[in-house]
């Protein structure tokens, strides 16, 4: 039994995680949202001179647009995965339908937290997880590529944030709820792509590897925007919120964590050859 089909057994065997609790303990009186070395705006200017108390608002707005980063994604995500299942020809089918629930869940329980803790859901600059019209093999593989790099991503910050002593509580319990699913799916999703790669390498011509590497690299890059975005900024007061998103991009923290990420976690799909060898962080 390949590895894939193995994982899809385990998968079917295992509930899906639905009805994730909210975690009740938001009261945490000095603990900061989301992890000072994981924020684009490590170290730049404007963020150097704010005291403890506006440092922990802006992390609380940093910890809503990566949920709300997650919660836009997987909502996209469902609906490629349902109109890619309506179709009739994606592989994998059955996963893809275990997939769809889970991430409903997901999406459901960081909307909520959100909306209970962190000011709200922040607008929509997510992946948009759309394949040009080719063969039903480049399209899974942009769209397990691309969910795979999101997922990759969301994991490098959920263990993190999951182990990190001085956050708050509900905040942790959230990653760490999501980080076990989330194993689940990278395992499943790893071999998925190693699978479809070599189809790839067979099937497909050297222009259609070509394009399906571009789409996945413009993933990697437009999950990190969907990230960090300057409504953090915005909605903690900051005075240049488009300036201090301009600064997030020049800040070399912010360009050193994407290339720690690319090389923890992509090395799988840059291995099989299915990003291009000139990534940039
Ligand atoms: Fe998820
Ligand atoms: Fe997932």
């Amino acid at each position: 039994m390949s590895r894939v089909a193995a994982l899809a057994r385990r998968l079917r065997r295992h509930e899906a995680s639905a009805h994730l609790p909210l975690p009740a303990n938001a009261t945490h009186e000095t603990a900061r949202w989301h992890l000072a070395e994981w924020s684009p705006l490590a170290g730049v200017a404007c963020v150097t001179g704010l005291d403890a108390e506006a440092g922990r608002e802006l992390s609380r707005h940093e910890a809503a647009a990566f949920l709300s980063a997650n919660v836009h994604a997987e909502r996209r995500f469902i609906s490629a995965a349902t109109r890619r299942l309506e179709r009739g020809d994606a592989s994998h089918a059955e996963y893809l339908r275990h997939l769809v629930e889970e991430e409903t869940c997901h999406a459901d329980l960081f909307e909520a937290a959100c909306n209970a803790w962190l000011g709200g859901l922040q607008p929509d600059r997510s992946l948009a997880f759309e394949a040009s019209r080719r063969s039903p093999l480049e399209e899974d593989l942009v769209l397990h590529g691309q969910l795979l790099i999101f997922e990759e991503i969301t994991d490098a910050h959920d263990v993190a944030h999951a182990r990190a002593a001085d956050l708050a509580r509900c905040v942790r319990e959230i990653h760490a709820a999501h980080h076990a699913d989330e194993s689940r799916h990278l395992a499943f999703g790893r071999a998925v792509l190693r699978e479809l790669a070599e189809r790839a390498h067979r099937e497909l011509d050297d222009e259609a590897r070509q394009n399906v590497a571009r789409q996945l690299a413009s993933a990697w890059g437009a999950c990190w925007r969907a990230i960090a975005t300057s409504e953090p900024a915005r909605r903690a007061g900051l005075a240049d919120p488009a300036g201090a998103r301009a600064q997030a991009w020049r800040n070399t923290a912010f360009a050193g964590l994407r290339a720690r990420v690319l090389s923890e976690r992509l090395s799988g799909l840059l291995a099989c050859g299915l990003l291009p060898e000139d990534m940039t962080p």
